[in-house]
């Protein structure tokens, strides 16, 4: 079970679930009949016993639903026993909840479950236990959204954070603004060399969000939608320029990633415009937080307009840092006005901040402090370790994202919990929160695997109590889960689980070692490119295989597969390539996997820090050839940094073209090869040879060019071979 309930009583006895089981709930109980219904169709989903439906008193062995006063509001109490399981609680949330926990006991296809008997006593440990959709960036379907708020639910994660609007595209139809759809949910995507593709995005109709809306809280969770203001709003300018600041002409929805620049101007009539905004907003979204974004105001605009600088006259505030608490506080009375919360980054914790706003802490958890301290809600949801765009392993398998790695263990060990807060404090952090920032996230099978199973190591945070929680243990229970996930379709990653290798060359053969992130299960292999399964060789220590050889492995728990297949070809030429995802970047600037297709077959990212392309082979064998191959991908450089914009290393090429710069020993010592691109913004291969070297030597490889777009990337390297 994930997560881990807070009290589980063994009992004597096994609860025989089979086709036509009754689940039995009220005739009368609306919520409890939808409850059973879920847990009937979550059965069926995973190939478990047909369960039948009763609204009626069933005899015999059935599943009842119970109304129970006395306990807390999200609490359950599940007995099951040989002669049927009774799920009680309070509230439709714990009926929802103690059936997903019954419904985890029933192993996926099973047509007749046999589920020990045992009592369990649950309730969680914090009231926000969220995730945040970035809708804005890439666009979800209707149907991938309610995807993501089914599995929410049954891993108990109750506070969807719909970020709907940002300065890549607005997703939230507002009948008074239509501009607001009819341009800023479309962008040109950035593109280099070719023509741009068409146009891509999309818009959730007040409809649609009505539809979400109920099948969220049929399902236990609540939407808090996003508006971001003032900052992150360059496509509400592009569609209204009016509501701009700068002097720039009207921009267009934009096609880049980062910080923009753009701010909304803080006239009366922008004010307005924003309150219109809200007034549908509170219409669609009953629940009783809206988010008003708040973060990365780069104030550069206001300073610069004489006019945003005069209206500050007008408002009686001091300067341009006063600018965003003016419009906290107006949205604040406004949300106030019509009985919700906001809730803002931890930008908006200023003074004068309404005593009722709610902290999401980003920077870290010094935001939730200092809310808490200051009398205000807060909710924990800090870079980098509940960003769920960063990587998850540093496997060549990771999708697009962020170069970071923060392990299912990282998440796992973040501790919600701060003990130097005083009392009165503590009970101020409502929970926690997992961010799933899309930039880089473009389907669904991405989105899972991003999100899943470090989602769920975010709902056992949020819900179990801390004396209960056990990396080991939640590992054991994620095995035992990862079944479930297959059933269900779910793209869950495999990246705890998955094999990772280390190769040496040694006379005569290779020396391969085999381990895998979290230590779990065994790895089995084969050499002669068969693959793996429970029955083939346990890796030990090491092995030795002739060069040559094809390696397959993958890691087992008894005959249970845990991940995916990691395969090596050990022919010198598959040897003597890395990609960019093996190799190691020089500098942790702004570190990205990159998608190359850009309209090509090439599927795999690359990796690469945007500030400075620059990559390390570690430890190169040069002793078979001088020769080397290199392949280069050019990549638009659609990335806004604000002010780090100058800190982007271009280098010195010689010519008026692009070059690739190889340098041997370290990335500081004068080039041994310089290539020059062939001036083409295409994907090219550029051979070379570098001086002959006997030992081991660091190769490092950077790209020098003219202007800084395109960006070029390496995509593979092959060292040591013939000379071309
Ligand atoms: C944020 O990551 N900009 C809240």
């Amino acid at each position: 079970m994930i997560p881990e309930p807070a009290v589980i009583e063994a009992r004597t006895g096994v609860l025989v679930l089979a086709a036509g089981t009754p689940v039995y709930a009220a005739g009368e109980d609306a919520g409890a009949r939808r409850v059973a219904g879920i847990l009937r169709e979550w059965t069926q989903r995973i190939g478990g016993p047909d369960l039948a439906l009763a609204d009626r008193p069933p005899r015999g062995t059935a599943v009842r639903l119970v109304r129970r006063q006395d306990l807390g509001p999200e609490a359950y109490r599940l007995s099951i026993s040989a002669h049927g399981a009774r799920i009680e609680a309070r509230s439709d949330a714990g009926l929802l909840y103690g059936a997903a926990t019954l419904w985890q006991l029933i192993p996926p296809g099973t047509a007749s479950a046999a589920i020990p008997a045992q009592t369990i006593s649950d309730a969680p440990a914090y009231p926000w236990r969220g995730l945040m959709l970035d809708s804005a960036r890439h666009f979800q379907s209707v149907a991938d959204v309610k995807s993501v708020i089914e599995w929410m639910s049954w891993h108990k994660l109750n506070v969807l954070h719909w970020h709907l609007t940002d300065d890549q595209g607005w997703r939230l139809e507002i009948r008074k603004y239509p501009r607001l759809t009819q341009v800023g949910a479309w962008r040109v995507p950035a593109t280099v060399g070719r023509e741009p593709v068409a146009r891509v995005g999309g818009f959730y109709s007040q409809a649609e969000v009505r539809e979400i809306v109920a099948y969220a809280a049929e399902h236990a969770v609540t939407i808090v939608p996003e508006i971001d203001v003032p900052g992150h709003a360059q496509a509400a300018i592009a569609a209204y320029p009016s509501l701009g600041a700068g002097e720039d002409p009207a921009p267009t929805v934009s096609a880049r990633w980062g910080i923009h620049t753009y701010l909304l101007n803080p006239e009366e009539a922008t004010l307005r415009f924003l309150e219109d905004v809200f007034e549908e907003v509170v219409q669609l979204f009953p629940g009783p937080y809206v988010h008003v974004g708040g973060d990365e105001v780069v104030r550069d605009e206001w300073r610069r307009s004489a006019r945003v600088v005069a209206r500050l006259h007008e408002l009686g505030i001091a300067d341009v840092d006063g600018l965003q608490p003016y419009f906290t506080a107006r949205l604040g009375r406004f949300l106030a006005a019509h009985g919700r919360r906001l809730v803002g980054w931890d930008e908006i914790l200023r003074p004068g901040l309404p005593a009722d706003a709610v902290v999401m802490s980003w920077h870290g958890t010094s935001g939730a402090r200092a809310a808490a301290l200051a009398g205000n809600d807060a909710v924990l949801a800090p870079w980098p370790t509940l960003y769920l765009d960063n990587r998850q392993s540093s496997l060549p398998q990771e999708p697009t994202g962020r170069t970071q790695v923060v392990s299912l263990e990282d998440v796992y060990r973040f501790a919600p919990e701060d003990p130097s807060l005083p009392a009165h404090a503590r009970a101020h952090v409502r929970g926690v929160q997992g961010n799933l920032w899309t930039e880089h996230i473009p389907t669904r099978d991405m989105l899972e695997w991003m999100a899943l199973p470090r989602a769920a190591a975010i709902a056992e945070l949020g819900w179990t109590p801390a004396a209960r929680r056990d990396w080991r243990g939640f590992l054991q229970r994620l095995a035992a889960t990862r079944p479930r996930y297959a059933a269900l379709g779910l793209h869950a990653a495999d990246s705890a689980f998955a094999v990772h290798a280390s190769l040496q060359a040694a006379p005569g053969h290779l020396e391969v070692r085999l381990g895998n992130q979290s230590h779990v299960g065994t790895i089995r292999y084969t050499a002669d490119g068969r693959e793996p399964t429970a029955d083939s060789a346990a890796y030990g220590d090491s092995i030795e295989v002739a060069p040559g050889a094809t390696l397959a492995a993958a890691t087992f728990l008894g005959a249970q597969r845990l991940s995916g297949t990691w395969t090596q070809r050990t022919d010198a030429a598959s040897l003597a390539r890395r990609n960019s995802r093996e190799l190691e970047l020089c500098s942790d600037g702004v570190g990205l996997l990159l998608d190359a297709r850009g309209g090509t077959a090439e599927a795999a990212p690359l990796a690469l820090d945007i500030m400075d392309p620059c990559w390390i082979y570690r430890g190169a064998d040069l002793s078979a050839g001088p020769g080397f191959r290199v392949r280069a991908v050019p990549l638009p450089f659609n990335f806004e940094l604000a002010a780090d914009l100058a800190h982007v290393k271009l280098g010195s090429p010689r010519g008026a073209a692009a070059e690739l710069e190889v340098h041997v020993g370290s990335c500081q010592a004068p080039p041994a090869a310089v290539l020059a691109l062939d001036g083409t913004p295409s994907p090219q291969v550029l051979r070379g040879a570098l001086p002959a070297a006997t030992e081991r030597r660091d190769v490092c490889l950077r790209f020098a060019r003219p202007t800084i777009d395109p960006l070029w990337a390496l995509d593979w390297v092959e060292l040591g071979v013939a000379a071309p």
